[in-house]
């Protein structure tokens, strides 16, 4: 996984090179590199570190107006200044960044060495500018020589190319996003929309297989053979406010503070007098499936875990799996099992590995993703957008609560839908109750303690998290975000589970928070009790109006509601409390070591 970008257009692309780098570091931020093209040889600049970094070792600006930028998320190779990207053959004429992972790499790299090439990286992307060069000295067509490299590949890429003495950029993908940025007077490709929205918001989703030639004035797509493909231009409806931090330290500190708007958007015209609709999927469409399988890692897997409570409650049968458990661990499907793949970014390697093996065995696959065109919303049959708006922050906040509330209103559905299905008896209070989400997520960013409670938390051994029902999904999440970003450790568990095993680990340095929805909460007072006997701190997370509330050594509270919504916004506390933690231990909250926002190798 990283991020690549490439410009070209009148002017000089350096500054827009950076800064659209700046608003892909959330897909890698170990080394970064640009190279820019002016007519007197193709310039790299890259350096370890963040883009930060790569600015601070230019002294001058390079300028040119053709340009293409990297920033790297390490797979072949520790990040170092020779494996950063941009990669060039030998003479330096060619110049290439990746996304992806190129699987027949050391077999290219042993055959081009015995034909002189020399290697300075340890990078699978290094054979690609060498290829190119290859092809290049035997016919001196450079886009046939890119068309020939690119089919000589196996594995995974978006590259974006640029080459000595030419007025062009190409480009190509296969199974890694790469989007076509259109603007009156200046082109751009990149990873994913933020790079270059201050520019424009008109794009092309590029489809695998799709080579790309940009020239100043001009752009074609084909396919590897060559011929003339034909793509729509789609407008994108995010806001370019939508990519910087605003008035906000960190993004994650944005990103929880949106959630307000970020629900409301997600729910705006999908409930209407107690029924829901999502746009392209109307009223029985879900009439032939018969069970549901959840497929997601992470944050994403946490949120399923919500969406597959509600479905047992209809009566429908559900299973979640983990993603990178689904091979293994998958009961068999047909035509009539729904697979739900849910993936914040729709590019997780892990979940389109999923996808791709359950539709191979028949079954029938849904996107539930926030971004709009990407491989899972392109590759599942049908797609639904979870519409929380663009998400910088490495650690998932306001995507986990629209994804939580698009699988309560997709189960709605199904429930309507599926034959056998039986609606919740609490089915219609839940929707009704959903009216007042976003104003009680205000209320909790409003009134959170969970500053104050960071400070006095701190300086301890581990923290756990207990939760059940709703509450467990929440607990698992809330314990995700905190050894996240805070390094500190973390664990979640059923409040159940507790005194099978992890008791052990229970001290007076290992604080509880106890999550609870006002539902069926008894596990979770009764074990956060054992716990407290055993000299734990208890912070009781959830509506003021509970037993726990008079035991617990502290409590954070939410707004009395429908259970379901409750868990939400116990985690919207939750959220709050690993950001001040996080920012007490001067962690980079944004971008937490060794991880990436989208985890496109498996
Ligand atoms: C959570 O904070 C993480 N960033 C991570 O667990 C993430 O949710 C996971 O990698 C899945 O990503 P996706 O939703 O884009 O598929």
């Amino acid at each position: 996984m990283c991020g690549i970008i490439a410009r070209i257009g009148r002017g000089d692309a350096t500054e827009t090179l950076l800064s659209g780098l700046e608003n892909l570091e959330y897909r890698g931020y170990d080394s970064a590199g640009i190279a820019v093209q002016n007519g007197s040889g193709v310039k790299v600049h890259k350096t370890t570190g963040e883009v930060d970094d790569l600015k601070s070792t230019l002294d001058a600006r390079p300028s040119g107006n053709i340009g293409i930028g990297h920033t790297r998320w390490s797979t072949h190779g520790p990040p170092t200044d020779e494996n950063a990207h941009p990669h060039t053959d030998t003479a330096g004429d060619v110049a290439v960044v990746h996304n992806g992972v190129i699987d027949n790499y050391d077999a290219l790299r042993a055959e081009l060495r015995e034909r002189g090439h020399e290697f300075e990286s340890d990078t699978d992307t290094e054979v690609i500018p060498h290829l190119i060069d290859e092809y290049r000295q035997e016919s001196e067509d450079t886009e046939l020589a890119v068309r020939k490299a690119i089919d000589t590949l196996e594995g995974s890429y978006a590259i974006a190319a640029i080459v000595d003495g030419e007025e062009r950029v190409y480009a190509a993908r296969k199974g890694s996003p790469l989007v076509l940025g259109l603007d009156e007077e200046e082109w751009f490709l990149a990873s994913d929309v933020p790079a270059f929205l201050d520019h424009t918001d008109e794009v092309i989703y590029l489809e695998d297989g799709d080579l790309v030639v940009l020239e100043p004035d001009a752009y074609r797509i084909t396919n590897v053979a060559g011929e003339p493909v034909e793509r729509s231009v789609d407008t994108v409806d995010w806001d370019p406010e939508d990519a910087g931090k605003g008035e906000y330290d960190h993004y994650m500190q944005k990103e929880i503070h949106c959630q307000p708007t970020a629900l409301s958007n997600t729910i705006e015209g999908r409930v209407e007098d107690g029924t829901v609709a999502f746009d392209d999927l109307e009223s029985g469409s879900f009439a032939d499936v018969d069970c549901v399988q959840f497929v997601a890692c992470g944050t994403s897997f946490h949120a399923s875990m919500y969406g597959a409570q509600l479905l047992r409650a209809a009566a429908v049968p559900t299973e979640v799996i983990r993603a990178s458990e689904y091979e293994a661990a998958a009961g068999p499907v047909d035509e009539a099992t729904l697979v739900v793949a849910v993936t914040q970014s729709g590019e997780t390697a892990d979940t389109l590995d999923a996808v791709r093996t359950a539709a191979g065995r028949g079954a029938r696959t849904l996107a539930m993703t926030n971004v709009v065109g990407s491989t899972a919303a392109r590759e599942a049959d049908d797609a639904i957008y979870i519409r929380a708006g663009p998400e910088v922050g490495v650690a998932a906040t306001k995507t986990y609560s629209s994804q939580a509330v698009t699988l309560a209103l997709l189960t709605h559905r199904l429930a309507e839908d599926v034959p056998d299905a039986t609606p919740a008896d609490d089915a219609e209070a839940m929707l009704e109750a959903l009216e007042d989400l976003p104003r009680h997520v205000e209320t909790v960013l409003e009134t959170s303690q969970a500053r104050a409670l960071a400070w006095e938390v701190m300086d301890n051994q581990s923290y756990f998290f207990i939760g059940n029902g709703f509450g467990h999904s929440v607990a698992l999440e809330g314990a995700l975000k905190f050894k996240e970003i805070t390094y500190e450790h973390a664990e979640g568990f059923a409040s159940g589970e507790l005194k099978h095993g992890p008791l052990a680990l229970v001290t007076e340095e290992s604080p509880i928070f106890a999550v609870y929805t006002g539902g069926d909460d008894e596990k979770t007072k009764t074990n956060a009790i054992e716990a407290q006997s055993r000299g734990a701190p208890i912070v009781a997370v959830g509506p003021d109006d509970h037993p726990l509330v008079d035991v617990a050594d502290a409590h954070l509270c939410v707004p009395e509601t429908h259970p379901v919504w409750a868990g939400l916004l116990a985690n919207v506390q939750l959220q709050l409390v690993s950001y001040y933690a996080a920012k007490l231990l001067d962690r980079p909250i944004d971008k937490p070591r060794n991880l990436a926002k989208s985890v496109t190798v498996e």
